[in-house]
C-alpha cells in the first residue's frame, strides 16, 4: 500500500474530500485523462488510424467533454448512451453498435444523424432500411469471425455480428436497397472479438482480421471507395500492475505497417483510455480479525465499485492517514478489504499489506475510471451514492 504513487493534486483532493465529510467519492484526474488520451491519439494518428472512445467504459459527462476533442468520435451501445453523448458533446461523431437495437433507438439514431451505425444482423439491416427510407445512413456490418484469440480476458463470441454467409447476404441486401432508392450504404466492417489483449496479441489478431476484411470488402462490396474497418476495442489494462500500460506506440506502428493506402482503419477502446484516471476513495469504518483473517470494512463497497467482484480481481488500493483516525493500529500482510453490504461478494481487495492502519484512515482504490460506477448495483441496500469530484479543469 505505497501512497507515493498518487499525483500530488489527487492526494490533496482526497484529503480535502475527507475533511469535508464527502466520502465515499469518485475522484477523476482530468489532466491524467487528457495526457493518456493525447498519447493514444498521437500514436494512432501517426499511423493513420482513427480513434473512437467507447462510452460504455465511462460515460461521465465531464470525462466525455475532455475526451471528445481528443478523439475522432465516440462509440455508443444503446439509445440512452447515444442521446447522452449527443447532448453532452454536441457535434461529436457518434458510432452506434450493440445487439438488440429497438425501433425507437434506430429512429432516434437516424433522425439525430448518427455518424456510423454498426449493424449486427440481417434482420436489423432490413429494419434500418425500412426505417431510414431515403435518409442517409452509413453502415458498418459487424462480423463474427471464427478466429481463436489467445490471452483474451473476455472472448466476444456469441450473439455479436454475422458470420460470413450472412454478411454476404447483407451486402447484397444493402446494394439492392440502394438501387431502389434507400439511403443506407455499407461503408465497411466492424469487428470486436475480444477484450484484455496486450499490444502483440491485439496486433496479431488485427492483422488476421484486416487480411480477411480487405479480401471480403473487395469481393462483396466491389467499387467501395475508402472502405472502413473498425477493429474494436479490448486493449488490456493490468489491475495487478497499474503502471503496466498498453503499448500504443508498438500497436499503432504495427497497424500502420500493414494498413493499405485508401483504407480507413479505426479502433474504439474504452477501458485503456479512462481506467487510470479514476479513483474510488473511502474510509475505514472498522478493523477486525475473524477466524484469523484481517478485515477492513470500508464506507461504500461493490455497489459503488463493482469491478473487482465482476472481474474477480483485487482492486489496487493504497492507504492514507485520515484526519480523524482512531483506535489501535493494524499491521498485516494479508488484509481483506470489504464494503458495507451483507454479502461475502462485497470484497474490494485481498492480500493487501498494511502498516499502522487505523479506523478513519483513507483508502484510495486506483484504476476506478472504467466499468466502475456505471456498472455497479447502486441502490442495493439503499446506501447513499458517492460524491463525484474532479482534479483539474
Ligand atoms: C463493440 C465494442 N467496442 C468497444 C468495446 C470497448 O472495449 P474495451 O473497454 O475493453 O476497450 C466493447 C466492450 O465490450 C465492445 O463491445
Amino acid at each position: 500500500m505505497r501512497d507515493d504513487v498518487l499525483p500530488a493534486a489527487v492526494r490533496e483532493r482526497v484529503l480535502a474530500l475527507a475533511a469535508e465529510n464527502q466520502l465515499p467519492a469518485y475522484l477523476y484526474d482530468l489532466p491524467a485523462l487528457r495526457e493518456q488520451a493525447g498519447q493514444i491519439r498521437d500514436a494512432l494518428a501517426d499511423a493513420g488510424v482513427q480513434f473512437l472512445y467507447a462510452a460504455k467504459a465511462n460515460p461521465d459527462p465531464v470525462l466525455l467533454r475532455v475526451l471528445a476533442p481528443l478523439t475522432d468520435g465516440i462509440e455508443v451501445a444503446s439509445g440512452g448512451e447515444l442521446e447522452h453523448v449527443m447532448d453532452t458533446v454536441p457535434g461529436a461523431r457518434v458510432a452506434f453498435g450493440g445487439p438488440g437495437k429497438t425501433d425507437r433507438e434506430l429512429i432516434t439514431a437516424i433522425s439525430r444523424g448518427v455518424w456510423r451505425l454498426h449493424v449486427e444482423s440481417l434482420r436489423e439491416l432490413n429494419r434500418v432500411i425500412a426505417l431510414a427510407g431515403a435518409r442517409p445512413v452509413e453502415v458498418l456490418l459487424r462480423a463474427n469471425l471464427p478466429f481463436g484469440v489467445t490471452g483474451a480476458a473476455l472472448s466476444m463470441s456469441g450473439p455479436f455480428g454475422m458470420d460470413e454467409e450472412t454478411l454476404a447476404v447483407a451486402a447484397r441486401t444493402a446494394r439492392d436497397a440502394a438501387a431502389a432508392g434507400s439511403g443506407v450504404r455499407v461503408r465497411g466492417l466492424h469487428v470486436h472479438l475480444a477484450s484484455g489483449l496486450d499490444a502483440e496479441q491485439k496486433l496479431t489478431l488485427d492483422k488476421r482480421v484486416l487480411a480477411w476484411a480487405l479480401w471480403w470488402l473487395r469481393d462483396k462490396v466491389p467499387g467501395l471507395t475508402a472502405p472502413e474497418i473498425n477493429l474494436g476495442g479490448g486493449m488490456s489494462v493490468d489491475y495487478a500492475d497499474p503502471d503496466d500500460r498498453f503499448d500504443w506506440l508498438r500497436y499503432a506502428k504495427g497497424l500502420g505497417e500493414v494498413a493499405p493506402e485508401g483504407v480507413v482503419l479505426r479502433v474504439e477502446p474504452g477501458r485503456a483510455v479512462s481506467v487510470h484516471s479514476g479513483y474510488y476513495v473511502s474510509d475505514v469504518l472498522d478493523l477486525k480479525y475473524t477466524r484469523g483473517q484481517a478485515y477492513a470494512i470500508t464506507r461504500g463497497g461493490t455497489h459503488h465499485l463493482r469491478t473487482p467482484a465482476t472481474k474477480g480481481h483485487s482492486q489496487p488500493v493504497l492507504a492514507l492517514p485520515g484526519p480523524q483516525r482512531s483506535g489501535e493500529p493494524l499491521n498485516d500482510d494479508n488484509l481483506t478489504v470489504v464494503g458495507q453490504l451483507c454479502t461475502p461478494k462485497d470484497q474490494l481487495a485481498a492480500g493487501v499489506g498494511v502498516r499502522d492502519l487505523r479506523v478513519g484512515d483513507l483508502l484510495v482504490f486506483r484504476m476506478a475510471g472504467a466499468y466502475a460506477w456505471n456498472i455497479s448495483h447502486h441502490d442495493f441496500l439503499m446506501h447513499p451514492h458517492p460524491a463525484f469530484a474532479y482534479v483539474g479543469g
